[in-house]
């Protein structure tokens, strides 16, 4: 298949184009050649590359600034997919797309799925929800994958901030009362490909929302503490606090946990356990 990625340079776009570039002639397109910021650039690049499935990996992901650019944040994360799912819907092709645990509040105990109310609290969050809404509204040929507290060996991430702190050899304190599904990019990808291979086959029976995270739950101090664990960084001082001691711009969902049943039952596929995958990821670093 002929595959057309919006964004090589970002934590997923790197590792869509490790494995998907061995199986698939890819065509990655980034800045300056394409700025999403300007959303009726897409069409001309769909037409112009002719592919046969087009995937969405760009995004603006800088959750607490979006706040102050709510304009420029919508206009990727919404009004730019919208435009690639009429793109495609022209084309008669499939979309592959990416969202948020950030569309929810966080206000469940228990993890949401696919159809549960969307309620989110940020710039970002209604964002992302918007671009969702946009693309299932131009195509139903679309597959949206959700995924949650996305980190990887390239990019910036909750991951390397933590590693650069320790070798600070400071205090690091760290919300101990969020809880999710760390994400390693890698593993979100290899997903990928599994709903590439089904679109590839022709499967028509695979569209709509899918939640993708890496299996198991912590908070971001569980989340530290195994990064400090797995870098033989024993001597940290590390600090659980509340979300009320670390105040940001955007609010964060208190719980974030997808559940990624529909993803197993649809593709076959089940991200692995957090702890695997965070070995794997500072294997890499
Ligand atoms: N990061 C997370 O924790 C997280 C959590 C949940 C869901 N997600 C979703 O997962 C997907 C992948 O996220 P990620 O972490 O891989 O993102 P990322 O590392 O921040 O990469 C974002 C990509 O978007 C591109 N981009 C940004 N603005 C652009 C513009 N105006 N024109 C063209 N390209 C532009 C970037 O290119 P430049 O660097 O050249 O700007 C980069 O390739 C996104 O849909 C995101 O919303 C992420």
């Amino acid at each position: 298949m002929r595959i057309l990625v919006f964004g090589r340079v970002g934590q997923l776009g790197t590792a869509l184009a490790e494995l998907l570039g061995p199986l698939h002639e890819t065509i990655f397109l980034d800045q300056p050649e394409i700025d999403l910021s300007k959303p009726d650039s897409v069409f001309a690049h769909v037409h112009e590359h002719a592919p046969d499935l087009v995937i969405n990996a760009a995004a603006y992901t800088a959750v607490d600034k979006a706040e102050t650019e709510p304009n420029l944040a919508d206009a990727i994360n919404a009004r730019a997919p919208g435009a690639m799912a009429a793109a495609c819907a022209g084309a008669k092709i499939p979309l592959v797309h990416y969202s948020t645990d950030y569309v929810f509040d966080g206000s469940a105990s228990t993890p949401y799925r696919e159809s549960a109310p969307v309620s989110p609290r940020s710039v970002y969050g209604r964002g992302k929800l918007a671009g969702e809404q946009a693309v299932a509204q131009a195509t139903d040929q679309h597959v949206i994958l959700r995924t949650a507290w996305l980190y990887s060996h390239v990019g910036h991430n909750f991951v390397k901030t933590m590693l650069r702190l320790a070798a600070e050899g400071k205090p690091v304190r760290v919300v101990g009362d969020q809880m999710g599904s760390p994400t390693y990019a890698w593993d979100l990808a290899q997903a990928s490909v599994a709903v590439v291979e089904a679109l590839a086959q022709g499967r028509d029976d695979i569209y709509g929302i899918f939640h993708a995270t890496n299996a198991g739950v912590t908070s971001w101090h569980g989340f530290a503490e195994r990064i400090f664990d797995l870098a033989g960084y024993d001597d940290v001082e590390l600090v659980a606090i509340s979300t009320d001691e670390y105040p940001t711009p955007a609010p964060r969902p208190a719980y974030s946990v997808l559940c990624c049943d529909r993803l197993q039952e649809v593709f076959g596929v089940t991200l692995p356990e957090w702890p695997d995958a965070l070995a794997r990821c500072i294997e890499r670093l």
